[in-house]
């Protein structure tokens, strides 16, 4: 048996609970991984709070760390290879909160071996994303970048894979973030009244790209106001009246081209983790039947860090 957390109708904490069930045998193209890690991200949240009724009961959870526990007859995982007892990285799954979990095989990776599981279990939501940002707003060597959220996982993410392109990124945080935004090679800026002025301030030769991941008005107004080219302005978090208004896109994992993207550079990612180039601060672990403690710390909007639910 394994303990799985499942959300039994759309809403907020009160609709999550601890469930006890059986693991699935992999078959064909799946593999059973012991979870040792499950990443957190306001994804777990959001989705429930606002799916269809149809959808649930949904189980939560897009991302693990853990050891393969199971192989299916003729099967790989997407690294190649795949034995009992090997250290592996899921995403995009589906119930990762989770002690076991059998999943399909082409969404299993390689752990590097520097990483944390803890690390491990939240590097490719946010850094797929991240890259996927990137790439749609075509951030190149030389180019100046505003990135608002620039202290959150995304943000982190974004500034250090933005620093392997050569770019230069200006980003928003509370002052009490600045000094992650240093750390991962950002010029950190003070969100709030103010900001477009501040952003020129800094940016005298001008913004290249804007890429949101808080989505705010206050956000969408100022890449509007300091990007010429709307093509260049991406969010991940206004929503999607919001971004239509202002005439920009709107990216999200669920998008079909979207998901073909971050399923892309999984690997890629892996590789520059195991380089040292793409760290995953992690703000705390917690039991995976604290989760709800863990959620509501998430859903606070400033968690500091990553965080990991523990089996
Ligand atoms: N569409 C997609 O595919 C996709 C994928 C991943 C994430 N997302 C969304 O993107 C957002 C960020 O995700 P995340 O995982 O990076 O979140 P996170 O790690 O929880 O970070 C949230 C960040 O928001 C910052 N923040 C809070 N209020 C702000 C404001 N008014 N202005 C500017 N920044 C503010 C916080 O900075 P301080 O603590 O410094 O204040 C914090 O660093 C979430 O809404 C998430 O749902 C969307």
């Amino acid at each position: 048996m394994s303990r799985q957390w499942i959300a039994r109708r759309p809403g907020g904490l009160e609709v999550f609970e601890l469930v006890d069930r059986a693991v699935r045998p992999p078959g064909p193209g799946e593999v059973t991984i012991r979870v040792r890690a499950a990443g957190m991200n306001p994804a777990d949240l959001k989705h429930v709070r606002a799916g269809s009724a149809e959808d649930f009961p949904k189980l939560v959870g897009y991302e693990v760390a853990g050891e393969l526990s199971a192989v299916g007859p003729d099967t790989e995982i997407a690294t190649g290879g795949g034995a009992v007892g090997d250290a592996v990285v899921a995403f995009r799954i589906r119930g990762g909160w989770a002690d076991e979990v059998t999943v399909p095989a082409r969404d299993v990776l390689a752990q590097p071996a520097n990483l944390s599981d803890a690390a491990a279990a939240n590097l490719l939501l946010a850094g797929s994303t991240a890259s996927e940002l990137l790439h749609r707003t075509a951030v190149v060597a030389g180019d100046t970048v505003l990135v608002h959220g620039a202290s959150g996982a995304v943000g982190v993410s974004l500034l250090q894979q933005a620093a392997v392109l050569g770019a230069r990124v200006i980003g928003t945080a509370s002052e009490r973030s600045f000094d992650v935004v240093h750390r991962y090679g950002g010029e950190p800026v003070a969100y709030g009244d103010g900001l477009e002025q501040r952003v020129r301030d800094l940016a005298t030769a001008g913004i290249d790209a804007a890429l949101d991941c808080i989505g705010t008005d206050e956000a969408v107004a100022v890449s509007l106001a300091l990007v010429a080219d709307r093509g260049r302005i991406v969010t991940i978090a206004a929503s999607d009246a919001a971004a239509r208004a202002a005439g920009v896109r709107r990216i999200a994992g669920a998008m079909p081209d979207s998901a073909a993207y971050r399923d892309g550079v999984r690997a890629d990612l892996l590789r520059l983790a195991a380089s040292g180039r793409l760290e995953v601060p992690v703000a705390a672990t917690y039991p995976l039947d604290q989760a709800l403690a863990a959620a509501d710390v998430l859903q606070g909007g400033h968690p500091g860090g990553k965080l990991a639910l523990i089996p």
